[in-house]
């Protein structure tokens, strides 16, 4: 298949990029991280998530910070949402779309949402049935969908069965989330594969950290199946708390640069991402993970 004209990329930095950090970010620097993302041209922003606070106490301020953005018209900025509380802490915050998140091994979903994966369906029926009721967009996440950080290999199979669930729920996109970066290319297609046979690609995101440095080969490998959408953070910020060796999503700017290289559409500026990886790692005190941030602040002190 030949790679894509264009792609879209969701920016999770904001939520899975700072879920993981120990010492509370203020919530006027989230705000402009947020707020800088909307000005490099994303259109879909994840901006935090309405779980438990003693599970996740970075993402408490969430409704804060969802009341302090500045929200551009055609931007979307999801959140994530467990359970119907969270989904009515989202409902109060004016969220116009939400995430819903399951894993694809019983020990990975005990271990981040407390329950097995059939009681998370059970959980997010509610939630799926009020965010219809009140025309909010759900996007449905998977984790672990190569490799469990308890379990080791996942059957792709195991990935399609849940995916194929969570979009006959009313989800409008799976994001196949390979949690602990271990995913290589062949693992990585096979399991998008799995799922291409039962939802469209065009339903199909993928969302890589890049613990093992695979990130970017894997995009490569799983556009050229025709997928189009992409989970990225600014800087290569993050990591799952319940995930032990987790480290960050793919950067923004590596994806940003290799899609540039390739010439595909994106509509995200390089340059601001780039100055906005500056500001919030310049905020939590270190270098930012992407190789793309490193060189290209190099070259501006050079
Ligand atoms: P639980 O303890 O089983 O929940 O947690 P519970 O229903 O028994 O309630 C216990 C307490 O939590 C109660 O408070 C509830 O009010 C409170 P208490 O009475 O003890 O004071 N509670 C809540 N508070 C705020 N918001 C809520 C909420 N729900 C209950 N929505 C629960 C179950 C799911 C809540 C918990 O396990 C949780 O919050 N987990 C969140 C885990 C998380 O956020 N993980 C990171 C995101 S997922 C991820 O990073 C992967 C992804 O990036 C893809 C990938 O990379 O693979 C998406
Ligand atoms: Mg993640």
């Amino acid at each position: 298949m030949a790679l894509p004209k264009r792609v879209r990329l969701v920016e999770v930095g904001p939520r899975d990029g700072l879920q993981n950090e120990a010492k509370p970010v203020p919530v006027e620097v989230k705000v402009e991280l947020i707020d800088r993302l909307t000005d490099a041209g994303h259109i879909t922003i994840e901006a935090g998530s309405f779980v438990s606070p003693k599970w996740v106490p970075q993402m408490a301020s969430t409704d804060e910070v969802m009341a302090r953005i500045r929200r551009k018209p055609g931007v979307s900025y999801p959140v994530l949402v467990p359970n119907k509380q969270g989904f009515n802490a989202a409902l109060e915050a004016k969220v116009e779309e939400i995430a819903v998140f399951a894993a694809a091994s019983e020990s990975f979903s005990r271990k981040n949402i407390n329950c097995s994966i059939a009681e998370s369906l059970e959980r997010f029926a509610p939630v799926m049935e009020a965010a219809q009721h009140h025309g909010i967009k759900v996007r449905g996440y998977i984790s672990t969908v190569v490799g469990c950080p308890y379990e080791g290999d996942v059957a792709p199979q195991a990935v399609a069965d849940l995916a194929a669930k969570l979009l006959a729920m009313g989800c409008y996109e799976i994001s196949l989330g390979d949690t602990i970066g271990v995913g290589t290319p062949g693992k990585c297609v096979a399991m998008v594969e799995a799922v291409a046979a039962v939802v469209p690609r065009e339903k199909i995101a993928v969302h890589f950290h890049d613990t093992y440095g695979q990130a970017l080969a894997n995009i490569l490998a799983c556009m050229e199946r025709g997928i189009t959408v992409m989970d990225t953070a600014v800087a290569g910020l993050g990591g799952c708390p319940y995930a032990k060796g987790a480290s960050g999503n793919v950067g923004t700017e590596d994806v940003l640069y290799m899609l540039n290289g390739l010439g595909i559409e994106h509509g995200v500026d390089i340059e601001k991402i780039a100055a906005t990886g500056r500001f919030i790692t310049a905020a939590l005190g270190r270098q930012p993970a992407s190789k793309v941030a490193q060189a290209m602040a190099a070259k501006l002190a050079a």
